[in-house]
């Protein structure tokens, strides 16, 4: 499985057949099957959504909440002149040319010994953040929070715009340390995310932002935990800049879960039934990555190889995915929630007996493996 993978995913390290654009050692997101027929997407246009499943009272408490996210999500956006730059972390363009050149022959000595697997996974994760205009438009579809004006006074707007910007940063500052280094296929990448922006995204919540935000917890610290792993392996491999870089985003998506989580908290509160709802249907379609079109014109599985090795490497894995619903339901404390209707605690039965299902269906399936 492993060496497949391998093979699949990385192009020859120099000599027999490089590509003139790809340096030594580069790493293409997909190598082999140039003959393999294009995912399904580029062909058919995608399943109409369902529209939103939200009722108008709904949409009301949404509305009723934004004094409440005016004083309690707001405050935690961090401003602007407190921010941290993608230019804080790479070599400074402002110096002579002399001096940057030499920072950037510094990166380049720095990330030259990174292991190919290694940068598989980061430019996987690099994509996913490049893909935002897609998650900024899913935000917006969002009944009651959406900016449906681009510039919307609302504080759920106020707050979405402050979110992208901030998350805006990601793939910039990952896309031009990878560009620096000279270790990856950028072209490849580049094309990547051209048909990944182009695809779009269907996380299947719908229009519903009960459902959104329980998405947007969950993801934030699942992107949480893989920058931070990828952090701890940049260390691992003599790269401390990297590591810094890794570790400074992951510290973004943690603000960006307490946020997300704290919305859902409210949202239990004011309504508990609606809510436990939510959280169950959104874990019972499952939490796709948002990255989940990713295509780069050749290999028709490539999100799935670039979660194996994310997978193999331990950068995130179906065990960090039922950690993560533990966690939020310890968080929000789902187990003692009360005044539920029927309906209601059936949802909170199937969601707190999840996670043990989780894990043993996965035992079954590691048990099955050689
Ligand atoms: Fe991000
Ligand atoms: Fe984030």
């Amino acid at each position: 499985m492993a060496m497949q993978l391998q093979t699949r995913m990385m192009s020859t390290p120099s000599g027999s057949h490089s590509h003139h654009h790809s340096p030594p050692h580069a790493i293409s997101m997909a190598h082999a099957h140039t003959h393999a027929p294009p995912p399904p997407m580029l062909h058919s246009p995608p399943k109409p959504k369902p529209h939103s499943s939200l009722p108008p009272e709904k949409v009301e408490v949404l509305k009723s909440l934004e004094g409440w996210a005016s004083q309690c999500v707001l405050p935690l956006v961090k401003p602007v002149e407190k921010s941290w730059q993608p230019h804080d972390l790479l070599p400074d363009s402002s110096l002579s040319s002399e001096e940057f050149i030499y920072q950037v022959k510094t990166l380049r000595d720095r990330t030259a010994e990174l292991p190919d697997d290694y940068l598989v996974v980061l430019v996987g994760d690099m994509i996913t953040e490049e893909a935002l205009p897609s998650y900024q438009t899913w935000f917006n579809q969002l009944d009651g929070v959406g900016d449906k004006l681009g510039s919307s006074p609302s504080p759920w707007a106020v707050w979405s715009r402050a979110w992208t910007s901030e998350e805006n940063r990601h793939g910039d500052l990952l896309k031009t340390y990878l560009y620096l280094s000279g270790r990856v296929d950028m072209l490849m990448i580049e094309k990547t995310i051209h048909y990944l922006i182009g695809a779009g995204v269907d996380v299947k919540t719908e229009n519903n932002p009960y459902m959104g935000f329980v998405y947007t917890s969950f993801q934030e610290r699942a992107t949480f935990i893989s920058h931070g792993n990828t952090a701890r392996l940049a260390t691992k491999s003599g790269d401390p800049v990297l590591a810094r870089i890794c570790g400074t985003i992951a510290a973004d998506e943690k603000r960006h879960e307490n946020v997300y989580s704290k919305i859902v908290e409210k949202l239990l509160e004011v309504d508990p039934t609606g809510t436990m709802i939510a959280i169950a249907e959104m874990m019972r379609k499952k939490i796709t990555m948002p990255a989940y079109f990713m295509h780069d014109g050749r290999d028709p599985h490539l999100f799935d190889h670039f979660s194996a090795v994310a997978q193999r490497l331990g950068v995130y894995t179906v065990s960090d995915y039922v950690d993560i619903l533990e966690f939020l339901i310890g968080r929000w404390r789902l187990r003692e929630i009360q005044g539920l209707t029927a309906e209601g605690r059936r949802a909170q039965d199937f969601v707190c007996g999840l996670a043990p299902r989780i894990r043993r269906l996965q035992e079954r399936i590691v048990d099955k493996q050689p």
